[in-house]
């Protein structure tokens, strides 16, 4: 939530600014906002409310001057309505100081009082601004010293923050600060970056350092400094982005989302890579930790939205494969019910962000009660795995869309990658079981690419001519039932839709009240090779509500004749053991919540309301 980037260095920063931004507006996109220290030394400012493309035609109608250190920020809205007052930056000291900021200062009311007390004209209804105030004060008050006036301030902050700031008396300076809230530095030749994650500086510099919690860091075109809050000097730890700015940018496709989708099949070959060696299944990153696995009872997942729905897959296998009970839970919950847990307990995040502010407090939580924690991560760098004990990365590549999809065949591969490699620690699987599941595993990628190349253009025109749908349900069991969750999720999200997934046995509980005729209902069929009973209780499910004038859209393995004559649509999926079903039948939703999206002619990558990455609880 909220973009920031900050630049020192030889070459105007506007553009720098302007493309960082536009490559961190998943982000948030309520407004955005640039300052710029000019050549005469002066802080030029303009921000406007609305998508970037608001700020850049605006800057480009009436430029402003342009200077070697500048700062940028985009907005999703916490304190105060998306406006151009509300959007960052925040000038304090007579115009001359320039801060933006990420997260929410929960003590901002009470100082506040003691800003306005004092004098100062608020301008804005942000949190950010009292910071700004403060900082401002703290500059004269520590004679011109921005670093010094950052730790007189930061220490009265509660809450979450990623603060920058810039002042046009320390030009070629800019300072940041950072408590459960992202930042990184790029490290450039002659020129430095801040950013709230790689994305805003990949196009310059591919050599990243990842700033700690409650750290301080100063950026010059030639030197580095970061410090802890009360001033001492700390080692900050360097990692060099695996991928390129390339991978970040849409190409030919015409949304994110679409080229995300295109992009599963690799998501999963690329975190099955180096994992799997003839059958045994080992994962690099874990090695030295079998204690760690060997003395724990049991496993609780934590993880919100898309990411618990994998969670929920991933709970069947690590069941089944490593006979650890498993719990998942909505990061959000978690802490707040006094969980039993200790360090027999092993938790697992996952997060495609890393910075998810309900999922890493959970995972702090976890780890003060003595548990031990991994997480599974699609971003480096990023604050949930830099607080775990263990780390096991999904190479998906930079997810952009807001609505996630790449990422959650990525995590479900993690997760089974992760019970695979438990199995074989405990013994809890041969290894002939461990090998047959690992060459299923392997053959993921081609069928999830068998579906897009067969079904992908019957899926979209099915969804243009349900582009008048009102509501539409979901059902599955078992590991269909996740997939039945996420697929409703993925629709409301994009398309504004009312949607609802339900475990298929619980329809007669209360929500078969809901079928009228021509109600639009999506059935996860598991197998009848493999799951013969299930399906046989499924398609008495699709009876029932087909006989209520539900009209049934199934999503079947190929060849699979008994659902044809229940089914309005079928849409077909590659045969696959049961466990390995959700990796493939969760491929046409995508593409079905997609499709309607654009038949609305709704932006799919940027939905209303959302942001990428929930930096605030
Ligand atoms: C839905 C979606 C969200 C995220 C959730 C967790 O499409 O993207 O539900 O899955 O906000 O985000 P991460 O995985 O970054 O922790």
């Amino acid at each position: 939530m909220c973009g920031i980037i900050g630049y020192v260095g030889p070459r105007p920063s506007q553009d720098i600014l302007l493309s960082g931004l536009a490559r961190l507006e998943y982000r948030g996109y309520d407004s955005a906002g640039i300052a710029v220290i000019d050549g005469d030394g002066n802080l030029d400012m303009r921000k406007r409310a609305g998508k970037l493309s608001v700020l850049r035609d605006d800057l480009a109608a009436d430029p402003m001057p342009d200077g070697t250190t500048g700062i940028g920020h985009t907005r999703w809205a916490t304190h105060g309505g998306p406006t151009d007052s509300n959007a960052h930056p925040h000038l304090a000291d007579d115009g001359k100081l320039a801060v933006i900021h990420n997260g929410i200062i929960e003590n901002f009311a009470e100082l506040k009082a003691g800003v306005v007390a004092d004098g100062y004209p608020f301008r804005s209804e942000t949190d950010t601004e009292v910071a700004a105030a403060l900082l401002g004060r703290a500059y004269r008050e520590h004679d011109g010293d921005l670093v010094a006036a950052f730790r007189a301030v930061v220490s009265q902050l509660e809450g979450a923050f990623t603060l920058l700031a810039m002042h046009q008396d320390s030009p070629g300076v800019v300072v940041g600060a950072r408590r459960n809230s992202p930042l990184v530095i790029g490290l450039g030749e002659g020129e430095n970056f801040l950013g709230s994650d790689v994305a805003a500086f990949v196009e310059h510099t591919r050599n990243a350092l990842a700033i700690g919690q409650d750290q301080i860091v100063t950026i010059t075109p030639d030197a580095v400094a970061v410090t802890d809050f009360d001033g001492n000097d700390v080692e900050v730890e360097p990692f060099e982005v695996v991928w390129d700015a390339s991978a970040a940018e849409k190409g030919g496709w015409s949304s994110f989302m679409a080229k995300e989708v295109s992009e599963e099949p690799e998501a999963v070959a690329n975190t099955v890579r180096g994992r799997i060696h003839d059958g045994v299944v080992q994962i690099p990153e874990l090695d030295g930790l079998d204690e760690m696995f060997l003395g724990i009872n049991r496993i609780v997942v934590v993880a919100c939205g898309t990411a618990a729905y994998a969670a929920m897959v991933g709970k069947y296998a690590l069941e089944q494969w490593t006979r650890i009970p498993v719990d998942v839970e909505l990061a959000h919950e978690f802490r707040y019910r006094d969980p039993v847990i200790g360090p027999d307990t092993l938790i697992v995040s996952i997060s495609q962000s890393g910075e998810t502010m309900d999922t890493l407090m959970a995972v702090k939580y976890a780890a003060s009660r003595g548990a031990k924690t991994l997480s599974i991560c699609n971003t480096q760098g990023a604050t949930i795995p830099r607080e775990s004990d263990a780390i096991v990365y999904t190479h998906a590549g930079p997810e952009v869309a807001v609505a996630s999809t790449k990422a959650f065949v990525a995590q479900i591969t993690a997760l089974y990658l992760l019970a695979l490699h438990v199995a074989r620690l405990r013994g809890s699987l041969t290894a002939a079981e461990i090998a047959v599941n690992a060459h299923e595993l392997e053959a993921i990628p081609a069928k999830i690419s068998e579906i897009l190349a067969t079904e992908q253009t019957h899926i979209e025109q099915f969804a243009h001519w349900m582009a008048d749908t009102r509501s539409v349900l979901f059902l599955g069991r078992h590991v269909g039932y996740p997939i039945a969750l996420e697929g409703a999720l993925k629709l409301k999200e994009i398309t504004y839709i009312h949607a609802e997934g339900f475990a298929a046995g619980e329809l007669k509980h209360g929500p078969i009240a809901l079928i009228e005729p021509g109600q639009p209902v999506f059935v996860i069929v598991p197998s009848p090779r493999e799951s013969a009973e299930l399906q046989k209780k499924v398609v008495s499910n699709i009876q029932e509500i087909r006989a209520r004038g539900a009209r049934i859209i199934a999503v079947a393995e190929a060849g699979d004749a008994a659902v044809l004559p229940y089914a309005d649509e079928v849409l077909r999926i590659p045969l696959a053991a049961p466990l390995f079903e959700p990796l493939l039948a969760v491929v046409p939703l995508h593409i079905f919540a997609m499709g309607l999206a654009n038949a609305k002619g709704l932006d799919v990558d940027q939905p209303r309301n959302l942001a990428k990455s929930v930096t605030v609880e």
